[in-house]
């Protein structure tokens, strides 16, 4: 068939089950609008080199503003037969406007045009998650500002270990995701650098100005060797694994949301629209979306793995390889904006239980690193504290109670330096308050820490 661009040189076409099995249109369609704008700025700089003629150039800028309009309106209809994108477009160009379209793929190749329009996408997908994870912590800012001194247990093999305010274990997840936006960030500079101009791979004869392009599409440089432009893929790879890194936080995140919503746990409790019933059990309210943020981790994950063994083995330069890039990027992107979104709704609606919380402090002796700190201070050497503490333990646990529900008699028994001004630091307030330095759980130090974050947030 004559609408392929290579039909003189083959004798037969290639078979349907070829075509549907080499076309990337199925999903590279997603790209048009970043095509658009690449030949745009190619075709400017044609016309401004002299390569084309400025009435070309007003017959190709007037052609794609109208294809981008029937694109809009879903008006084109992509041809599975023009195989990608790039060759959807530009044949509907020619039908638009003739010989100018046909002019429009000098001294380019689909090679850095794919590179180009992916990186163009990729940029904006970055700047549109950092904004989201942005809204995500100002969700965690606002909710943390409530309980700056809500006790909870804290836990290290999830058993109660330490008393520290559900303020406080928020924020660890700001950080996190403070981390994340700044890796983004970086991955953004080596992903802004213009692979235009290097044509199908050694670049091209034609007068060309990369600058002049790298400029007008606002890439921070050019990539500056045509073989490693057309071929390299390090950015989406990057990218996936700062995504990856991401969906590791919040599935962590979920994972706390999902016990801390057990009845047998009971710290916190999800708004409805977030939770489903069971088909069988009345009384379930289930955690859908925390569990499934948990679960679409696991594919965020693939998407990495597959981008590194897309490339592990391909030779320079471009190979069709490549056009496998396409869906783990997008799954992956559609897949965290999507998190990110649902995740700063279902924070702001949570509802928070802090009897419950304070209660489970309670209950596992989370104090004992108070009492042995006091017994410290008052001259005991730390591993001798720590002896006396773990018999008072088990004596309180005989008991069953906590430590500070023993007297100071029978405290007295373990140490005879123990003497009543011991309670201030066995309550949950006493020991969260002691812990009072940068870092430190106490709720001053939280605050702090607000304070601190709300000024990060409110930078640039
Ligand atoms: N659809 C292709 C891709 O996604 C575009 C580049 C094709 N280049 C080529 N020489 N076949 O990578």
């Amino acid at each position: 068939s004559d609408t392929k661009k290579w039909s003189g040189r083959f004798e037969e076409p290639v078979s349907a089950l070829v075509e549907r099995y080499t076309a990337s249109i199925g999903f590279d369609y997603r790209l048009a609008a970043y095509d658009i704008q690449g030949s745009l700025a190619h075709a400017r700089m044609l016309s401004a080199q002299g390569i084309i003629t400025q009435d070309d150039l007003s017959a190709i800028e007037q052609g794609l503003r109208q294809i981008g309009d029937e694109i809009r309106d879903g008006r084109l209809e992509w041809s599975l037969q023009l195989e990608d994108v790039h060759l959807n477009i530009e044949k509907r160009l020619t039908e638009l406007i003739g010989d100018a379209g046909k002019r429009l793929h000098t001294g380019r190749s689909r090679n850095d045009q794919v590179a180009t329009d992916i990186r163009l996408y990729l940029r904006a997908s970055i700047d549109e998650i950092s904004q989201l994870t942005r809204s995500l912590q100002w969700s965690i800012v606002n909710l943390a500002e409530n309980h700056t001194a809500t006790a909870m247990p804290g836990f290290t093999h999830l058993q109660v270990a330490q008393p520290v305010t559900f303020g406080h274990h928020l924020m660890a997840y700001f950080e996190m995701f403070k981390r994340d936006v700044t890796r983004l960030s970086d991955c953004r500079k080596r992903a802004n650098q213009l692979p235009l101009g290097a044509a199908a791979l050694a670049g091209t004869s034609y007068p060309i100005d990369r600058r002049h392009v790298a400029q007008s599409l606002s890439f921070d440089g050019i990539c500056e060797n045509s073989l490693d432009a057309v071929s390299d893929r390090d950015f989406a790879i990057e990218f996936c694994a700062c995504a990856a890194l991401m969906m590791t936080h919040l599935s962590r995140f979920s994972e706390e949301l999902i016990l801390w919503m057990s009845p047998a746990i009971g710290f916190v409790s999800l708004a409805d629209r977030f939770c489903t019933g069971s088909s069988i059990m009345p009384q379930k309210k289930n955690p859908d979306v925390p569990e499934l943020v948990r679960g679409k981790t696991g594919r965020i994950n693939g998407h990495l793995i597959a981008l590194l063994t897309l490339m592990k083995a391909q030779p320079l330069a471009y190979n069709k390889d490549n056009q496998e890039d396409k869906e783990p990027l997008f799954d992956t992107v559609d897949t965290l904006i999507d998190t990110l979104r649902i995740y700063a709704d279902m924070l702001s609606g949570i509802r928070v239980n802090p009897e419950a919380m304070r209660k489970a402090a309670m209950q596992g002796f989370s104090t004992a690193t108070d009492l042995a700190d006091y017994l410290v201070k008052k001259g005991i050497p730390f591993r001798d504290a720590h002896e006396i503490v773990a018999r008072s333990v088990r004596y309180a646990e005989h008991k069953m109670c906590d430590l500070s529900d023993l007297t100071i008699s029978e405290l007295q028994q373990f140490s005879a330096i123990i003497e009543d001004d011991v309670f201030a630091v066995l309550t949950l307030q006493g020991s969260l308050n002691s812990r009072n330095h940068p870092g430190g759980t106490a709720p001053e130090q939280v605050r702090a820490a607000i304070v601190r974050a709300k000024n990060w947030l409110s930078e640039e």
